[in-house]
């Protein structure tokens, strides 16, 4: 993995959590090495930076001024340790739930995947904007495309983009003051139909959270094969909280739900909320389940995510299976879905001995394995 990251604020050292040193992948990209290089320098301190996937736009712009916002534990986690390894102070850090902050001379702001989180953060910053505030978005080409230029347009002003540079391009609207965007139309609510037994399900929909306002086609297969029993439960990698939440509904178990992306947390939260249950739940923002004591789920539920940042992976996928084992009573088990092309049975089986298919359909398989069984 390269790691030496160059430019014009500095020359600085940058790893990728689970990246190993062949992999061609990088803690940066070169929309980060095109906004550096280009950014105004009559403009004053106080910047706000969105959506940094592993801290490159803190490192090379830290200071006690710098403000650093995302919806990811795992990159905001990133980010303070290149933070430490390149000896920076550490800007403030926060959560894509907490208020954006006040009287910004700039904004960079890294074009999310989702439309729905580029569309709220927008809105959230118009707020805070002012005629003198400098606005950049950054991404790469790929990620670029006339509705998200359209987006800035609509809530922030009239814009241009810059030519494209190793395949990424600058995104520079000039804040409008005379424009009424109103307000973000995040979060919505959605009825799900969630096939039998389960029936209609009320959610949350944040911006940015998985699967949006549907039923993701895998989340409906595990839903289908949920089981009979569980008292105490970890939902990992949660969402919006479905599956979570339809156990509970059905069995009245207490659920922990658990997710990287804070507005997942606050979905969960939100839907878990509408079913007016008995029963408690718990909600965690963290990495993988790292950090929750060990033995203390008889049932853990995944749907795991095959990308991490904008890169396709199963290492995420690998350290949830690894978790979950540690997290289980003996006896305890993990329910999974996958794509059965992704072969996680045999994953699986090394993590933890055994594993069985609960149920399959064309496209996809549930998976289960017993901790402490053989
Ligand atoms: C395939 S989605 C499943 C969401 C939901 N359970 C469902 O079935 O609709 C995977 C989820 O894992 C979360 N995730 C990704 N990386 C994670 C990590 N390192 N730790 C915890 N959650 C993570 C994503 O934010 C996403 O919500």
């Amino acid at each position: 993995m390269e790691t030496r990251f160059s430019v014009p604020q500095g020359s600085f050292e940058l790893t990728r959590p689970g990246v190993g040193p062949r992999s061609p992948l990088r803690a940066w990209d070169s929309a980060d090495e095109y906004v550096l290089g280009e950014l105004p320098e009559q403009v004053g301190l106080r910047r706000l930076i969105l959506n940094d996937a592993y801290g490159a736009l803190a490192v090379a712009l830290a200071g006690e001024e710098t403000i650093s916002i995302s919806d990811s534990f795992v990159a905001l986690t990133t980010a303070r340790s290149n933070l430490a390894l390149n000896r920076r102070d550490e800007p403030t850090m926060g959560s894509s739930v907490q208020p954006m902050p006040e009287n910004l001379d700039l904004v960079i702001i890294k074009v999310p995947r989702t439309l729905s989180l580029l569309e709220h953060q927008l809105h959230q910053i118009r707020v805070v904007c002012s005629p003198t505030t400098t606005i950049i978005g950054a991404g790469m080409t790929k990620n670029i495309h006339s509705s998200t230029v359209d987006l800035f347009e609509r809530i922030i002003g009239s814009t241009t983009t810059s030519l494209a540079k190793k395949k990424a391009r600058l995104i520079h609207p000039v804040f409008d003051p005379d424009l009424s965007p109103g307000d973000s139309p995040w979060p919505q609510e959605a009825e799900l139909n969630v096939g039998p037994p389960h029936g209609e399900v009320r959610v949350s929909v944040q911006a940015g959270v998985f699967a949006g306002p549907k039923l993701d086609l895998g989340a409906r297969v595990l839903l289908g094969a949920l089981p009979s029993k569980a008292e105490r439960v970890l939902d990992l990698g949660c969402g919006n909280g479905i599956i979570g939440t339809v156990l509970a509904r059905q069995l009245g178990c207490h659920v922990t739900f658990l997710d990287e992306s804070y507005l997942a947390i606050e979905a969960a939260r939100s839907t878990f909320a509408l079913q007016n249950l008995d029963s408690t739940a718990d909600f965690v923002v963290g990495d993988a389940g790292a950090g929750l004591q060990s033995e203390q789920f008889d049932l853990v539920l995944n749907n795991p995510p095959f990308h991490e940042s904008n890169a396709i992976t199963d290492a995420t996928a690998w350290r949830m299976f690894i978790e979950a084992r540690r997290v289980l009573v003996a006896g305890g088990e993990l329910r999974v879905v996958a794509n059965r092309h992704l072969g996680y049975h045999v994953k699986l089986k090394r993590v933890f001995g055994n594993c069985e298919t609960v149920s399959s359909t064309r496209k996809f398989v549930v998976l289960s394995c017993v901790a402490g069984g053989s």
